[in-house]
């Protein structure tokens, strides 16, 4: 028999260990199951979503009788043909899954033509009669803001008098800062892939972050119970946010044509569709007036944030609210006010993407930080540090949740230490005088980032765990896998809790029937919450085997131990964790359980912007340099050094991927992505030859990337981690602030350039052009 006490060297534990995502190599072999990979069946239709010409018109006339009788078609579906509530919008009712009288963008779906081939169906839409009454089109914010055109009432935080602090200040400056949009350019586009069952339920491959919010909208749709409805993920190839509500209208209409068929239906958007009929990250338009005093500090702030929601509500009113809540990033403003317009427009609905309005609230702060810093000729750090929140005063956020977990201050610190910042800002100087026509720059800029939906009710989550009698468990929640590493952080809790090696737990699609009434994977809190919930699942398992073993082998509960592969019964006995789980199986005991979680501590008045929204925050912080060509806008970040903060991390490895991967999709946000739309409302850059995101050549050549160590989540978090998906996002704000210190260079500092987001070349060397000819800042005027 083995020693049942376990050797001191024996590694306990499955969390807080580098594990490799389970999908990876799967996804290397192309092994990893996407939804275009499932074996098609032999009766399956393909459809095809015909769109909107007009950014804005009444739907005259819709024909699509010649549409039906092309090669291959076997049915069409208009607005007129919806059982149920044409709509598969999150809140409002808002989003039309096809057009009835009116269209308002350019994509806007028609109608669905579903047939033997794509072929059939793309060219069969063609023959459709559609007849517009064109209507003037309100494309761009500034449009909007003159026609007074919104999707929702403008809303406004204040704390304090800034009017009044103003007037005590000693400078002001005023500024104003356009914040581009982005396509989540996931690699997997949207698809849904529903199959009809008996009793005219439907069943739904969905590439969603939220299967949820999918079932129901299907549901209403087709007029049929929810139950009826059952939607399944496996994997998405990303979501980034862009799959947390609009996968529904398609999902909606692929389940139309399979009840309605009696046959399977696949919808897969090309790249080109998938960018021109779903909404992006929103842009901005932000002013500030920022009044300090000689050292800096801030004395009264405004901020007016104006963004573009396009067509409808979708999640806009949470993601305008993030961006008032971020506006203050790591700094204490105590006479504050943030307005924000939510404007209506004709262009595609905005929608989630990763940060969901947080980055564009940090941008407009960092910038303004470096305006301060610029009018006083001081170093933008100084002035950063000179605003940090404090650890028990001043310490306060706009919206009355008090900073408890403040690391910023530490994590500057060791960042600007260990990238040797000051120095390095001295070379750069130095090297700016003698390079006439490559300049550099270099910025710090931190992060704090509230982790929990600031909807309060969504901060719940379930899992259901069953452990076959080998000793074998399969595992199920509420998250979906986008990428992330979700799945294994989850599966390592329940290793964990179980004691087991993580091989013998079975990650499973994730699946409405299984796990019902769940949140969507989004606001980062996804191996928070499922974690929770799958922890107290394998909880309450091992609880009844402990309270079973106790009893069948006479000892105390406490004699009980769950060590790796094993469990001790007292100091004599010793079984493995199946031989346990066969015994308590023909004991009678129930094998199977639900796991459930809500958030502690949250409550949030959302009338008065008041309470405690987030959980907790989540800090890092980068440096950034960049170098740039002045003849020709060129530019590059050559260097970046990061320190991030993921609490007592549950895994390193997928950790750090998760800060590299975010920072570069930040950096390709502020510096190459650019959406065009002309003045028709047509988005211009709908493929990769015209829209740019970053390449593997983008990547820094020297690229430091650090956890921030010693930290523990003050917060009872899952094994003291902390969020990691979206935080680290904003660590990309650093590249854009580093370029703008490189072009102010060519003014040798004297002059703070105009430079609007994305800092592409064609921008930067406008701004050159301008620091060349001595035009000042923004529109900012010093006083
Ligand atoms: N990482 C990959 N690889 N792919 C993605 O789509 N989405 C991000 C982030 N990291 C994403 C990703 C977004 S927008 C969020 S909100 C989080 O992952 C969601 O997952 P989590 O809550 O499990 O961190
Ligand atoms: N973050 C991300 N997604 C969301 C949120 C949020 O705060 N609220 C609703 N969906």
């Amino acid at each position: 028999m083995r020693n049942p006490t376990p050797s001191k060297t024996e590694i306990r534990g499955k969390v807080h260990k580098p594990l490799i995502h389970d999908s990876a190599i799967k996804q290397v072999s192309g092994e990893a199951d996407y939804i275009d990979d499932i074996s098609e069946p032999k009766d399956l239709l393909h459809l095809y979503v015909a769109q909107s010409e007009k950014a804005h018109a009444d739907l005259v006339e819709l024909d699509v009788t010649d549409v039906k009788t092309a090669d291959g078609v076997v049915a069409v579906f208009t607005a007129a043909d919806v059982p149920g509530v044409n709509d598969a919008s999150p809140v409002l009712g808002d989003d039309p899954v096809f057009a009835e009288d009116i269209v308002e963008y350019v994509g806007q779906s028609l109608f669905v033509v579903a047939a033997e081939s794509i072929e059939q169906a793309r060219r069969a839409a063609k023959r459709a009669k559609v007849v517009y009454n064109e209507k003037p089109a309100i494309l761009t914010v500034d449009q909007a803001m003159q026609a007074g055109s919104f999707v929702l009432p403008t809303r406004q935080l204040k704390r304090g008098a800034p009017e009044l602090k103003r007037e005590q200040a000693d400078r002001r400056l005023s500024g104003r800062l356009e914040i581009g949009g982005q396509d989540h350019f996931y690699l997997e586009g949207h698809i849904s892939l529903a199959t009809p069952r008996e009793d005219g339920d439907v069943h739904i491959h969905c590439s969603t972050q939220h299967p949820t919010e999918v079932q129901h909208n299907v549901a209403k749709f087709l007029n049929v119970p929810d139950h009826s409805v059952t939607v399944e993920i496996r994997r998405m190839g990303g979501g980034f946010g862009g799959k947390e509500t609009q996968g529904a209208w398609f999902a909606a209409m692929a389940a139309l044509v399979a009840t309605r068929t009696g046959r399977p239906a696949k919808l897969r958007l090309d790249r080109d569709d998938d960018m021109i009929m779903t909404g992006k990250r929103h842009d901005f338009v932000v002013d500030y007036d920022v009044s300090f005093n000689t050292n800096g500090v801030v004395q009264a702030v405004e901020f007016v944030f104006a963004s573009r929601c396009g067509r409808s509500a979708d999640l806009s009113a949470a993601i305008n609210d993030r961006t008032i809540f971020h506006a203050d990033n790591c700094y204490y403003f105590e006479d504050i006010s943030i307005i924000s317009h939510r404007c209506k427009t004709h262009t595609v609905s905005n929608t989630a993407f990763r940060g969901f309005g947080g980055p564009q609230g940090m941008v407009a702060v960092e910038r303004m930080m470096d305006a301060i810093a610029h009018d006083l000729g001081k170093d933008p750090l100084e002035v950063r540090k000179a605003n940090l929140y404090g650890k028990n005063e001043r310490n306060v956020t706009p919206y009355h949740m008090t900073v408890e977990d403040n690391i910023a201050p530490e994590i500057i610190a060791e960042l600007a230490e260990k990238s040797n910042y000051s120095a390095r800002r001295e070379e750069i100087r130095e090297f700016n005088k003698n390079s006439p026509y490559l300049k550099k720059g270099l910025s710090l800029t931190p992060v704090k980032f509230g982790i929990s939906f600031t909807t309060t009710f969504l901060n719940q989550a379930g899992a259901l765990l069953h452990v076959y009698t080998d000793g074998s468990v399969m595992l199920n929640h509420g998250g979906t896998e986008m990428g992330q590493g979700l799945f294994v952080k989850v599966a390592q809790v329940v290793a964990e809790e179980l004691q087991i090696d993580i091989e013998r737990v079975k990650i499973t699609a994730t699946t409405t029937d299984k796990v019902p009434n769940t949140s969507a994977t989004a606001a980062s809190s996804g191996s928070d919450m499922n974690g929770k919930a799958a922890q107290a699942a394998a909880r309450t398992i091992k609880e009844r085997l402990i309270e079973f073993a106790a009893e069948h082998f006479k000892v105390a509960q406490s004699a009980i131990q769950f060590m790796p592969n094993r469990i001790l019964i007292g100091d004599k006995k010793t079984l493995t964790f199946a031989e346990l789980v066969q015994l308590a199986y023909l004991n009678r005991v129930s094998l199977s359980s639900t796991g459930y979680y809500r958030t502690p501590k949250i409550h949030y008045d959302a009338e008065n912007y008041s309470g405690r929204p987030f959980y907790y925050f989540a800090y890092g912080a980068a440096v950034s340099e960049a170098v740039v060509d002045i003849l020709t806008g060129e530019n590059k970040i050559t260097r970046v050094d990061i320190i991030h903060d993921t609490g007592k991390s549950l895994n390193p490895t997928v950790d750090l991927g998760q800060i590299e991967g975010a920072f570069i999709q930040g950096m390709g946000w502020l510096t190459t992505e650019e959406l065009f739309f002309d003045d028709k409302g047509n988005l211009k850059t709908h493929a990769p030859s015209t829209y740019k995101i970053p390449a593997c050549s983008d990547r820094p050549d020297i690229f430091n990337m650090a956890l921030f160590e010693n930290a523990e989540n003050v917060e009872d978090s899952i094994h003291k981690s902390k969020a990691v998906g979206e935080p680290p996002f904003m660590l990309a704000i650093s590249a854009f602030n580093a370029l703008t210190e490189a072009v102010s260079s060519v003014s040798d500092y004297t002059l703070f350039p105009e430079l609007d987001a994305p800092a592409t070349p064609e921008r930067i060397l406008k701004s050159v052009r301008k620091m060349q000819t001595g035009v000042t800042t923004d529109r900012s005027a010093a006083e």
